[in-house]
């Protein structure tokens, strides 16, 4: 193993507490990352800094709110329709300054966004240490998803600790060189948060009718404009069916509203709303019957909640959940979604394989994991977690 290029402080056998600084900025990484600052703060010896880049702003703040995460420092870099360079100069720049102030011990960052990226290339600038939650997907695609692939594998060559959410997530990592020892099997802290949020019992579906209810998300880069528009006709013709209601929470990019709301505004067997509050959004996930996505998050959340998925994309880095049988990669072609959809409509035997189909994405204690990793790693007192489980957890919360 080449030797990390800058003094890592976590080992120095210093008393005071480890101080982490987790850098967010979007709606996934603020789900994702909640677990883990909650977990640091339950731990002796570590002290917690929310960064809040602000990369969203309407979809993160609310999203804070209902996780109870205290932001300590917000860069609003959001701007209408941001191009990724100019995001990617707002936060590096912002991001090295509160660096710089705040000196912690650690820089954590989750996924795949701008966010991830800028925060662990800033922390690299300033010879602070990196840790990756959800670290080793891989679709394989240097642009597909466009830019997060490319985003993770910078990522990981910035990374000191890789919290890998499944066995297949690691071994990716350790096949690109990473030492093992570097490299750890967590779960999917997304899993983690479910459980917190059932826990707490609240959230109200957002489906209006009795009818048979198809959650519907989208909004990634690749498959915006004429494929969104197809994607939309295609819902429309779902629709028609007359025994489905369409629930679609519009994304607040104006490249996903524009399309969506155009298209789809006015159908009586189609509700689009508002980014739901995320307690709503997974009242609304227990209570429909099928999911059609291009989301990273509910493709994880849904199995867990016996909810088969279609995935709206391409490629995927999550090949686990296609394996398992939980989710069908159906690509983006309209006739083919079309059809797969009503497939899983119209065959109970189909439908229950897929329900019945175990979640990979572990078993809620990705974020003990994590946090007694570092307290191994450091002077901090030691905590304990469970070890990760060897097969596919079937942990179902499907009586939600
Ligand atoms: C970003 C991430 C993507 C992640 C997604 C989660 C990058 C490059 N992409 O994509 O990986 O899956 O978030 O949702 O980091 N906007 C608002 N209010 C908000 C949020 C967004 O108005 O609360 C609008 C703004 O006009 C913004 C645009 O949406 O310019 C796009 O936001 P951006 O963060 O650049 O990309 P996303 O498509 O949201
Ligand atoms: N989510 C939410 N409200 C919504 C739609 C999604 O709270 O209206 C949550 C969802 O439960 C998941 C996360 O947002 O945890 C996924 O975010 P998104 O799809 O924007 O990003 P991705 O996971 O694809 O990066």
């Amino acid at each position: 193993m080449s030797p990390l290029p800058f003094p890592d402080p976590v080992g120095t056998g210093s008393s005071r507490p480890l101080r982490v600084a987790v850098v967010l900025g979007t709606r996934p990484e603020a789900v994702k990352l909640a677990p883990v600052v909650r977990a640091l703060d339950a731990a002796p010896g570590f002290e917690s800094l929310v960064i809040n880049t602000g990369q969203h702003r309407e979809m993160l703040d609310p999203m804070l709110h209902r996780l109870q995460l205290t932001t300590h420092h917000s860069l609003e870099v959001m701007r209408d329709r941001q191009e990724l360079s100019a995001l990617t100069a707002r936060l590096i720049e912002g991001l090295g300054e509160v660096l710089r102030y705040e000196e912690p011990d650690l820089v954590m960052v989750q996924g795949d966004t701008s966010s991830t990226l800028c925060g662990a290339l800033a922390a690299f600038y300033e010879r602070i240490p990196v840790a990756h939650v959800e670290a080793g997907l891989r679709s394989g695609v240097l642009d597909n998803p466009f830019p997060e692939e490319l985003n993770r594998r910078l990522v990981s060559k910035l990374t000191r600790w890789h919290f890998a959410p499944t066995e297949r997530a690691g071994a990716e990592l350790r096949a690109e060189g990473i030492p093992a020892d570097n490299v750890h099997v967590t779960g999917n802290t997304v899993i983690d948060n479910l459980l917190w949020v059932r826990h707490r019992g609240v959230g109200r579906s957002a489906f209006r009718t009795g009818r048979r209810g198809v959650l519907v998300t989208l909004h990634r880069r690749e498959n915006q404009g004429d494929r969104m528009r197809a994607m939309a006709a295609t819902l429309l013709r779902l629709a028609r069916r007359g025994d489905v209601e369409i629930l679609l929470p519009v994304h607040r990019s104006p490249a996903v509203r524009d399309v969506l709301e155009g298209a789809l505004g006015h159908d009586p067997h189609i509700t689009l709303t508002e980014p739901l509050d995320y307690f709503d959004f997974t009242a609304s996930l227990a209570a429909c019957e099928l999911v059609l996505t291009d989301s990273g998050g509910v493709q994880e959340e849904a199995p867990s909640l016996d909810k088969p998925v279609l995935v709206l994309r391409t490629t995927t880095e999550r090949p686990e959940v296609v394996t398992t049988g939980a989710a069908r990669l159906v690509g983006v072609d309209p006739e083919h979604i079309h059809t797969e959809a009503n497939n899983l409509l119209d065959d109970p035997a189909l439908y229950q394989s897929m329900a019945e189909a175990p979640s990979p994405f572990g078993d809620g204690y990705a974020a003990r994991r994590i946090v007694t990793r570092l307290a191994e790693d450091s002077a901090a007192t030691p905590v304990s977690a469970p070890a990760f489980p060897t097969v596919p957890h079937a942990i179902s919360l499907a009586d939600w």
